[in-house]
């Protein structure tokens, strides 16, 4: 070894500035509660409490290609999703997880030494961290337009920025995380009219009443992210995908990775698709329980809920300190989605889960309603 040469020298400042991805395992937390794993409810995450549906278990289970490579462009799943999205499958990029694909679309753009890219990255905050997170990755500069309190975007600031006719890309999510809104049509149609590349992420639109990928087929400056993740119970497997603007799609092919979906992932993601009545029936259970959970939250005199469409509900806690909810919650080894030291501070986000999970929850809330009246 090289002495002398201290490598972590080198880093630069770009890792430093950025904040570890990494919560503590549940039995990391489980343990901190004094609990066993198993007694915990876990609905901070917006995981789908089903899990994936019969045949894509199957898939998985019967899966024996561990020794071969994966297509490393995925054609077979391309495909499906082109005919589950109504869209040529062409236009149809996969990536382990729709993160991989934020971090693909950055980087496409990023300024090279006097030639070509995009500088600046929009984003409208509360929203995904990823964003900010990839963007920072590739030394990009983020113009955050903060969303009003009804977490509606600030239109007249986007517009006023966009009017130096610089392009720009910009990321917007519908349903939006963490308040769950879908983005009104007029607005997503005003941002398509500025020089902004839109990536819409969709990663919760199966729970919500309509999607946007049609707009695909008319804007050569949209590119609409979804992903398995949520309605097909694959976070664990890591399968996402985007629609894009046909010309972006070679250079995209070019700069990825060559195995980046793995082998068990395509057949998991292939196989939902090809049961999409049995995966869809678990969709329809979750924004069942979600509606019946509205109802019951609603009741509360300490919460106030988002409409979300999304497969969680958002809540603004009003008249107790968080710490007691949050307190009360942990007791009974409930694990929700908390905002500390930010400006959601005074917010929760609470995965829909099984009804004995939304149960809990309820029961829970309630109590603490009942012992703060008294
Ligand atoms: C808005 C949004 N986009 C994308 C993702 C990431 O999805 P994936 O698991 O496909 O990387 C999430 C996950 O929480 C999300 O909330």
């Amino acid at each position: 070894m090289a002495e002398g040469v201290q490598f972590s020298r080198y880093l630069g400042k770009r890792a430093a500035s950025m904040a570890e991805y990494a919560p503590d395992p549940l039995e990391v937390v489980a343990a901190h509660l004094g609990m066993l794993v198993g007694q915990l409810i876990k609905l901070d995450a917006n995981e789908n409490p089903f899990g994936p549906s019969r045949r894509a278990l199957q898939a998985i289970i019967g899966y024996n290609a561990w020794q071969e490579y994966p297509d490393p462009i995925s054609r077979q799943l391309r495909s499906a999703i082109g005919s589950y999205l109504r869209v040529d499958a062409a236009r149809v990029m996969v990536g382990n997880g729709s993160d991989e694909l934020i971090d693909q679309i950055v980087t496409l753009f990023r300024p090279e030494a006097g030639v070509g890219g995009i500088r600046e990255v929009l984003s409208f905050p509360p929203t995904f961290g990823m964003y900010k997170h990839y963007t920072a990755v590739n030394d990009m500069q983020l113009v955050e337009i903060p969303r009003d309190s009804a977490f509606q975007l600030d239109m007249a600031a986007i517009e006023r920025l966009c009017s130096d006719g610089q392009p720009r890309l910009c990321f917007v999510a519908s349903p939006n995380n963490p308040d769950g809104q879908l983005l009104p049509k007029s607005t997503l149609t005003r941002l398509l009219e500025l020089p902004l590349l839109v990536v819409l992420d969709e990663a919760y639109v199966e729970f919500s009443e309509r999607s946007a990928v049609a707009l695909t087929k008319s804007y050569d400056n949209l590119i609409v992210l979804r992903t398995f993740s949520k309605w097909a119970g694959l976070a664990g497997l890591r399968v996402g995908y985007g629609v894009f603007p046909p010309d972006l799609m070679s250079a995209l092919e070019r700069i990825k990775s060559p195995y980046n979906v793995n082998g068990l992932a395509q057949a998991a993601a292939l196989a939902t698709l090809e049961d999409l009545p049995g995966a869809m029936a678990t969709v329809q259970r979750i924004i069942a329980e979600r509606e019946k959970a509205r109802e019951r939250l609603e009741t509360l005199p300490f919460l106030r809920l988002y409409p979300s469409q999304a497969n969680y509900l958002f809540c603004k806690v009003v008249g107790i300190p968080m710490p007691t909810l949050r307190k009360a919650m942990e007791a009974r080894g409930i694990i929700l989605r908390y905002y500390p030291d930010s400006a959601l501070d005074d917010c929760v986000r609470i995965t829909i889960g099984t009804p004995s999970q939304n149960d809990a929850v309820w029961v829970t809330l309630r109590e603490l309603a009942n012992q703060e009246v008294r």
